[in-house]
C-alpha cells in the first residue's frame, strides 16, 4: 500500500464518518449510521497501521498487535457488562482517555522533535504541542470529575469556590503567558507548569457545574475530546485524526448548544464552568402539603375510561428496565382505541437520546414518540399522564419558582393534564436534588414501587 492508497483510504474513512453522523441523527437510520462508522474506523485503523509500521521490524508489529488485543479485550468486556444506566459515566471515562492520549502525544512529540528546536520544533509546531497538551489536560481531569459525579462517587452539587471565575480567568491568562515563554525558550518548564494548571482548571470547570447541568457537561466534554484528538492529529501530522477530531469536536459543540437551548442555559456560561449557577439551594425542606397515593387497580380503571394518554418516561424507567411492560401497556391501550403518545424531555435519563433508545429497543412505534416542544401544548386536552420514573423533567418549580436551582429549564408541563400518575419508589428528589411540587397537586397521584412491577400490575388489572 503506497502513500496515495493510504490517502485514498483516509478520504473514504472521513466520508464514512460524515455519513455515519448523518445516519445517527435519526432513529430510523441510526443502526446504518453505526455500521458506516465501524467500517470507516476499521479502514482508518488498517491504513494508519500500515502508514506507521511500513518497513518496521516484526517485533514492532507484534508489540502493536499485543497492545491492540489487550485494549480490544478490555473494551469488549466493558461494553458487554455495562448497564444502560452506566453508559454516561463510561462515556465520560472514555473521554478522559482521549484527553490523556493528547497530553502524552504532546510530550512525546516535544521530546522526539528536540527541545532546542534542532529537531524541527518551529514556532507553529510548538504552539500545536502546547494547545494539544492544554486541551488534553482539561479534557482529562474534567472527564474524571464528570465520571465521579455521574457515578455518584462524589456529590453532584456544584463546587462554589470564592472568586471561582477569577481563578478560571487567571488560569487562562497565566497559560497564555506560558505559551509565549514556551515558544521563545523551547524549554519544557512552561509546558510542564501549564499542564499542571490545565489539569486543575479542567477539574475546577466541571466541579463547579451543578447536577442539573451535567447533560451539557457530558456533551461539552465530548466536544473537548474531539478537539483534543484533532490537536493530536496536528502534532502527529495525521490528516485523518484532524478530520475525525474536528467532526467529533463540532458535533459535540452542536449537541452542547442543543442541550443548552433545551435547558435554557447560556452556552458561554456553561463552558465557563458554573457561571450560570448562583448557588441556589435545593427546596427539599419546603412543605407543599400532602400527597395522594393510588394503586394499580385504580390506575387501570383510570386508563379504561381515558381516550388520550401521554407517557413521560425518565431515568427511573431506565433503572427499572420498565420499557418492555410500558411498550406492552401502550399496545394494549392502542388496541382499545386509546390515543397513546410519549413526551420525551431532551435531558430525560442520563444521556442524550436515552429514552428514545430504550423505547426503540422495546419496539414502541417512532411516530408516537414526540419531543417536549411537540407535546407540551397538548397536555390540557390529555386525560391521563403516566410519569414513569421522571422527576426533574416534569418539575413545575422550573417554570414557577425563580429561586429553584432548575429555574428556567423548560419542562414537560404534565400538571396541565386532567390526571397525573407518578411512578416512583419514594418521595425522594430527582437528580438535581430538588423537591417536586407536582407530587402534591390535586390532580396528581403517586404510584409507589418499582416502575416495571407497577406497570405489569396495571397490565394484569386491565
Ligand atoms: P430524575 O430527575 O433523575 O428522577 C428519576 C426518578 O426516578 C427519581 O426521582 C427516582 O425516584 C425514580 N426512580 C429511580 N429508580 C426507579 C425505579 N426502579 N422505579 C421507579 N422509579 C424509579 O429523572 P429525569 O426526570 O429523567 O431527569 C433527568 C435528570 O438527570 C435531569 O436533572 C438532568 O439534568 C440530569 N442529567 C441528564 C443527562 C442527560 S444527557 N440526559 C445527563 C446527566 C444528568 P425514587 O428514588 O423515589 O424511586
Amino acid at each position: 500500500m503506497d502513500i496515495a492508497l493510504i490517502s485514498a483510504a483516509y478520504i473514504v474513512a472521513a466520508l464514512l464518518f460524515i455519513l455515519s453522523l448523518a445516519g445517527l441523527s435519526k432513529h430510523e437510520t441510526a443502526r446504518d449510521g453505526n455500521v458506516l462508522g465501524m467500517i470507516g474506523m476499521g479502514l482508518a485503523l488498517v491504513a494508519t497501521l500500515w502508514l506507521a509500521l511500513r518497513g518496521s521490524s516484526a517485533l514492532n508489529w507484534l508489540l502493536i498487535a499485543v497492545a491492540m488485543a489487550i485494549g480490544a479485550a478490555i473494551g469488549i468486556w466493558r461494553a458487554r457488562i455495562v448497564e444502560m444506566t452506566g453508559m454516561p459515566e463510561l462515556i465520560a471515562m472514555l473521554h478522559s482517555f482521549v484527553g490523556a492520549a493528547a497530553v502524552l502525544v504532546g510530550f512525546n512529540t516535544y521530546l522526539a522533535t528536540g527541545s532546542d528546536g534542532s529537531g524541527g520544533s518551529d514556532g507553529v509546531h510548538l504552539v500545536e504541542i502546547f494547545l494539544g497538551v492544554f486541551i488534553g489536560a482539561v479534557t482529562f481531569t474534567g472527564s474524571i470529575v464528570a465520571f465521579l459525579k455521574l457515578s455518584a462517587r462524589i456529590s453532584s452539587k456544584p463546587l462554589m469556590l470564592p472568586a471561582r471565575h477569577w481563578l478560571n480567568l487567571a488560569a487562562l491568562v497565566v497559560s497564555a503567558a506560558l505559551l509565549v515563554w514556551f515558544v521563545a525558550s523551547h524549554s519544557i518548564v512552561p509546558l510542564a507548569v501549564m499542564t499542571a494548571i490545565a489539569l486543575a482548571f479542567g477539574w475546577h470547570l466541571v466541579a463547579s457545574i451543578g447536577g442539573g447541568d451535567m447533560p451539557v457537561v457530558v456533551s461539552m466534554l465530548n466536544s473537548y475530546s474531539g478537539w483534543a484528538a484533532a490537536a493530536a492529529g496536528f502534532m502527529l501530522g495525521n490528516d485523518l485524526l484532524i478530520v475525525t477530531g474536528a467532526l467529533v469536536g463540532s458535533s459535540g459543540a452542536y449537541l452542547s448548544y442543543i442541550m443548552c437551548k433545551a435547558m435554557n442555559r447560556s452556552f458561554v456560561s456553561v463552558i465557563a464552568g458554573g457561571f450560570g449557577s448562583d448557588g441556589a439551594v435545593s427546596n427539599t425542606d419546603v412543605d407543599y402539603g400532602d400527597h395522594r397515593e393510588t394503586n394499580a387497580d385504580e390506575v387501570a380503571d383510570l386508563l379504561t375510561h381515558a381516550s388520550s394518554v401521554v407517557i413521560t418516561p425518565g431515568y427511573g424507567m431506565a433503572v427499572a428496565q420498565a420499557q418492555y411492560p410500558v411498550a406492552d401497556l401502550t399496545a394494549k391501550l392502542r388496541e382499545r382505541g386509546v390515543d397513546v403518545r410519549f413526551g420525551i424531555h431532551p435531558v430525560a435519563g442520563r444521556l442524550p437520546g436515552h429514552m428514545n433508545v430504550l423505547l426503540a429497543e422495546a419496539k414502541v412505534p417512532y411516530d408516537i414518540v414526540l419531543e417536549m416542544d411537540e407535546i407540551n401544548d397538548d397536555f390540557p386536552e390529555t386525560d391521563v399522564v403516566l410519569v414513569i420514573g421522571a422527576n426533574d423533567t416534569v418539575n413545575p418549580a422550573a417554570a414557577e419558582d425563580p429561586t429553584s436551582p432548575i429555574a428556567g429549564m423548560p419542562v414537560l408541563e404534565v400538571w396541565n393534564a386532567k390526571e397525573v400518575v407518578v411512578f416512583k419508589r419514594s418521595m425522594n428528589a430527582g437528580y438535581a436534588g430538588v423537591q417536586n411540587p407536582l407530587f402534591f397537586r390535586d390532580n396528581s397521584a403517586m404510584l409507589f414501587g418499582d416502575a416495571k412491577e407497577r406497570v405489569e400490575d396495571i397490565i394484569k388489572a386491565l
